[in-house]
C-alpha cells in the first residue's frame, strides 16, 4: 500500500492482495457488501481493488451513485465493461454490442410495450399464468409440502414475461425443449463468463446453440407477422413495439436478427432481477406472515369482489411498500461498473482513475447501510409509508421526484435508493417489474397463506455467487390454500 501510494499518489488507495491478477476477487465475490464496508472503514468511500486482471475503483454512497451513473459518455463506457458477457447471450448488434447512441434508440423502440395501456392488458394475462401455475401440482406441489421458491419464481417470471412481452405465439412455443434452451442460455450469464467469455467447453457450445435456436423462434414469429400483418397496426407486445419503430434516426433499419436479439436481451434483463425479487419477497412474507394479511386486507378494500386491474395496483401502498423494501434489502445487482475511457478525476478527492481501469458503484451497499436507512438490516415495509422517510431517500440531486403511480421514485442519481440504476443506463423495465411483481404477489396472497418450514426462523443468507443476489438454497416455504371466501 505504501509503495503504491508513493508510486501513484493520485490514485485511490488499493486493497492489498496476495495473488496477482486474481487480486481480491474471492473476498469481494463471496461477500461484496462486507468487503465494501470493511474497506470503507479503512479508506473511506473511494478505494480500488484488483479483480481478475481489472482494477476497480469503488465509489460508495449516494455521491458515488451520482458520480458513476451521471459520468459523461466520453469518460466511461458500459459496453466496454459488459459486452464480453452479454454479446454471446443476447447476440450481435444490440444492447452493449453497438454504440451507446444505438442502445438509447433501442430502449426507445421498446417503450411502446412498456406503457400504462400495455400494462392494462398484461395484468389479466399475468394473473392467469400465476393461477394456472399454482393449480399445477407438478409445479406447485401440494399444500403442507415444502416448496423451493428458487424453482418456482424463475418459472413464474418466465411464463408471465413471455406471455405479456413476447406474445402468445412465443409463449405457446414453450415446451420442455424451450425451457432447456433458456436454461442453457442462462448458464452463459454467470460471473465466470465475464472472465472467460469463450472456452472450448460443451457448456459454451450449448449457450451458443441455445441463442441461435431462440433467435430462430423469434425470427419465425417476426417473419410470419411481416407476411400477414399490417406492420404498425398492432401493438400487442414487445415484438410488435420493436418491429413498428426499429429505424434509427440516421435511417438505418434494424435487421430481423437484431430485433430478435433485442427481444432476447430485454427479456433477459428482466428475468433474473424479477425472479430473485419475487423469491425474496416470498421468503420475507413467509417469515412475517402478518404482511400477507395486511396486503390481503388492502386488496379487499380496493378490489371488493373484482379481479385485480393495473389501475388498482396503484391504490395499494402496502403491497408496493413490500416490493420496495424487498428491492432495498436485496438489490438484485450488487455491483454496477463502467470502463474508464479517459483519465477521470473523482470530485471531492485528489484521485484520478486512469484510462483502462473501471469505476464501480453499489446502490445495494447504500440500501443496507444504517447511515442511509434506519435499522437498515430489518425488513420493515412500513418505512415506505412514512412520508418523511421517503422524502429523505427519494429527493436526490434536486431533481424532481417522479411518481409513476407506484409511489415516489426519483430520477436523481444521488438518491440513496436506486434499485433500477440512474442516468443513461437506467432500467427501462422498472414499471413493468413493479406491475409484474405486484400482480404476482397479489395473486399469491389471494390464493394461499405461507410460512417458513417448521424449525426455520429466518430467511436464508444471500448467495452472491451468481449474477444476481439470490437466497442461498434451500429457500423453502410451506403453504395452505385459502378457502374461496377468504
Ligand atoms: C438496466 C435493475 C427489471 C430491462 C437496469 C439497471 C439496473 C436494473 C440497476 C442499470 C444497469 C447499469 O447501469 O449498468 C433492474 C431490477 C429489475 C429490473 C432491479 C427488477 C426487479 C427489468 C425488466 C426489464 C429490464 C423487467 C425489461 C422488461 C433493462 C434494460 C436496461 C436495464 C433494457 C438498460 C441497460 C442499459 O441501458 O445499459 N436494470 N431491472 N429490467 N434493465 Fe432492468
Amino acid at each position: 500500500q505504501l509503495v503504491y501510494r508513493i508510486v501513484f499518489p493520485y490514485r485511490a488507495p488499493i486493497v492489498p492482495y496476495l495473488f496477482p491478477w486474481i487480486g481480491s476477487a474471492v473476498t469481494y465475490g463471496s461477500s461484496p457488501y462486507e468487503f465494501f464496508e470493511k474497506n470503507r472503514q479503512k479508506y473511506g468511500d473511494v478505494f480500488a481493488f484488483v479483480m481478475v486482471g481489472r482494477v476497480m475503483t469503488v465509489c460508495l454512497g449516494p455521491r458515488g451513485h451520482d458520480f458513476v451513473f451521471n459520468a459523461k459518455l466520453a469518460d466511461v463506457s458500459a459496453e466496454e465493461a459488459y459486452n464480453t458477457l452479454t454479446e454471446p447471450v443476447f447476440g450481435k448488434g444490440v444492447i452493449y454490442d453497438c454504440s451507446n447512441a444505438r442502445l438509447m434508440e433501442q430502449k426507445k423502440f421498446a417503450k411502446a410495450a412498456l406503457t400504462r395501456d400495455a400494462f392494462r392488458t398484461y395484468v389479466p394475462k399475468i394473473i392467469k399464468e400465476v393461477k394456472d401455475y399454482m393449480a399445477n401440482p407438478e409445479k406447485f406441489g401440494q399444500p403442507g409440502q415444502k416448496l423451493e421458491v428458487l424453482e418456482v419464481t424463475p418459472e413464474i417470471t418466465t411464463y408471465t414475461a413471455s406471455r405479456t412481452l413476447m406474445g402468445d405465439e412465443m409463449r405457446n412455443k414453450f415446451t420442455k425443449r424451450t425451457a432447456q434452451l433458456y436454461s442453457d442460455l442462462d448458464k452463459g450469464f454467470t460471473p465466470l463468463n465475464f472472465v472467460f467469455p469463450n472456452l472450448p467447453l460443451p457448456y459454451y457450445k450449448r449457450r451458443d446453440i441455445a441463442h441461435d435456436e431462440i433467435q430462430g423462434q423469434y425470427l419465425e414469429v417476426i417473419k410470419k407477422r411481416r407476411a400477414t400483418d399490417q406492420i404498425g397496426e398492432y401493438n400487442r407486445d414487445l415484438i410488435d413495439a420493436i418491429m413498428n419503430t426499429a429505424v434509427y434516426k440516421d435511417g438505418v433499419a434494424m435487421t430481423d436478427e437484431e430485433i430478435a436479439n433485442l427481444c432476447i436481451g430485454i427479456l433477459m434483463g428482466g428475468q433474473h432481477t424479477s425472479a430473485t425479487t419475487s423469491a425474496w419477497a416470498l421468503m420475507h412474507l413467509a417469515q412475517k406472515p402478518e404482511y400477507q394479511e395486511l396486503i390481503l386486507e388492502e386488496q379487499k378494500r380496493v378490489l371488493g369482489d373484482n379481479e385485480l386491474s393495473f389501475d388498482d395496483l396503484q391504490e395499494m401502498p402496502m403491497l408496493n411498500a413490500v416490493i420496495k423494501e424487498t428491492l432495498r434489502l436485496h438489490n438484485p445487482l450488487h455491483s454496477i461498473f463502467r470502463k474508464v475511457m479517459r483519465p477521470l478525476h473523482i470530485p471531492g478527492t485528489n484521485y484520478t482513475v486512469p484510462k483502462g481501469h473501471y469505476v464501480m458503484v453499489s446502490p445495494g451497499h447504500t440500501h443496507t447501510h444504517n447511515d442511509w436507512f434506519k435499522e437498515a438490516a430489518k425488513f420493515m415495509p412500513e418505512r415506505w409509508l412514512d412520508e418523511e422517510e421517503v422524502k429523505k431517500v427519494t429527493g436526490g440531486n434536486g431533481t424532481a421526484t417522479v411518481d409513476y403511480g407506484f409511489g415516489a421514485v426519483t430520477k436523481g442519481a444521488s438518491s440513496p435508493f436506486l434499485p433500477f440504476g440512474a442516468g443513461r443506463h437506467r432500467c427501462i423495465g422498472e414499471q413493468f417489474a413493479m406491475m409484474q411483481l405486484g400482480t404476482i404477489m397479489t395473486t399469491f396472497v389471494r390464493e394461499i397463506k405461507w410460512t417458513l418450514p417448521e424449525g426455520v426462523t429466518d430467511v436464508p443468507p444471500i448467495d452472491f455467487q451468481s449474477m444476481v443476489t439470490l437466497p442461498k438454497p434451500p429457500a423453502e416455504i410451506v403453504y395452505m390454500r385459502r378457502n374461496e371466501k377468504n
